[in-house]
């Protein structure tokens, strides 16, 4: 038996959160008395890997985070959360990853220091790192820019293996979408964009277009819609999920990758599909509520449908 469910190749960084009626830093030594901050684990795949564990999957993380602080921080939110960090390495030549979100009612802007984030390289992907699980789920393609060259062999070789896979792309920073995506489409089992990233992947114009190319590529497509909720197709089989609007005072942070994490563990667990979306809906909505990606994060017995 495989030593995970999941294996994640982590985008280390924490998330300082900071927010107000008015974030808008003035230049010319202005200081504005901002309404409140929370520091948080940030790092899509970090996010994920969270919330799987706490869905009561076996979950390992490999990557590097920074000899400080914030990476401190992000070890032990991963313990607290059930994740297997022995695959995280502290290297004291980094820093840990750092995104500033400033954040007002309505928007957010965000300053990325990569650091640890992006530090990953190829080699480090192990095969015996990769045939310890029986899924793979790869998230910040385009942030992860050490692997970004090499990740459709990293998917390959894991599919040698026989893991299964799930990708979520997350935003490309340079607004390209190229890396070689077209391709490895087929090799994906779950894919996981939202509507924004599904029309640049495709690149059309018109979101049924991009559906009906996506879903033709793919094994399963997960939609992402926001607080429109989700759809999900497989095949010619097809459902949708709506959710309530989440609590107030939530910032949407991670509430993708905790889609992501409850989606990938009730298939994981056989669950079908329809089923899949309405609990991978249920985790987005609570991260949506809260600020930052880890504390809105359902339990196993938070959810009626894995009872
Ligand atoms: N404001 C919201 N209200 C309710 N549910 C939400 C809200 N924002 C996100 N969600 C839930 O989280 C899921 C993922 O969020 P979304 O913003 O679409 O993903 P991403 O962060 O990848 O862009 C949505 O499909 C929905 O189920
Ligand atoms: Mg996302």
């Amino acid at each position: 038996m495989a030593e995970y469910d999941v294996i994640v190749l982590g985008d280390s960084c924490v998330d300082l959160i900071v927010n107000g009626a008015d974030v808008v830093p003035e230049f010319g030594q202005v200081e504005k008395l901002v309404d409140n901050y929370t520091l948080e684990m940030g790092g899509s795949c970090c996010i994920f890997a969270a919330q799987a564990a706490k869905l009561g999957l076996r979950v390992g993380i490999l990557g590097r985070v920074g000899d400080d602080a914030f990476g401190a921080l992000l070890l032990q939110r991963l313990k607290e959360a059930g994740v297997d960090t022995q695959h995280m390495v502290v290297d004291p030549v980094l820093k840990t990853g750092l995104t500033i979100h400033l954040t007002q009612p309505g928007d957010r802007a965000m300053l990325t220091h990569p650091g640890s984030l992006n530090a990953l390289t190829p080699a480090e992907v192990t095969d015996s790192f990769l045939a310890s699980a029986r899924h793979i789920h790869y998230g910040s393609l385009f942030l992860h820019t050490g692997l970004l060259p090499e990740w459709t062999g990293i998917i390959k070789r894991a599919k040698s293996f026989g893991l299964t896979v799930s990708l979520d792309t997350n935003w490309d920073p340079d607004d390209r979408w190229e890396a070689g995506i077209t391709e490895a489409l087929p090799l994906i089992d779950i894919f996981l964009p939202n509507e924004q990233e599904a029309l640049r992947i495709a690149r059309l114009n018109h979101l049924e277009e991009a559906v009906a190319y996506l879903r033709k590529r793919v094994n399963i497509l997960a939609l992402k819609r926001g607080s429109d909720g989700a759809n999900v197709y497989q095949g010619d089989q097809q459902g949708q999920c709506a959710v309530e609007a989440a609590v107030a005072g939530g910032d949407g942070i991670g509430a993708g990758d905790s889609f992501d994490a409850g989606f990938v563990s009730a298939w994981l667990r056989g669950l079908p599909i329809n089923q899949c979306l309405e609990i991978a809906c249920l985790c987005g909505r609570s991260v949506a509520g809260q600020i930052g990606g880890f504390r809105g994060q359902p339990l196993i017995n938070d959810i009626a449908l894995f009872q």
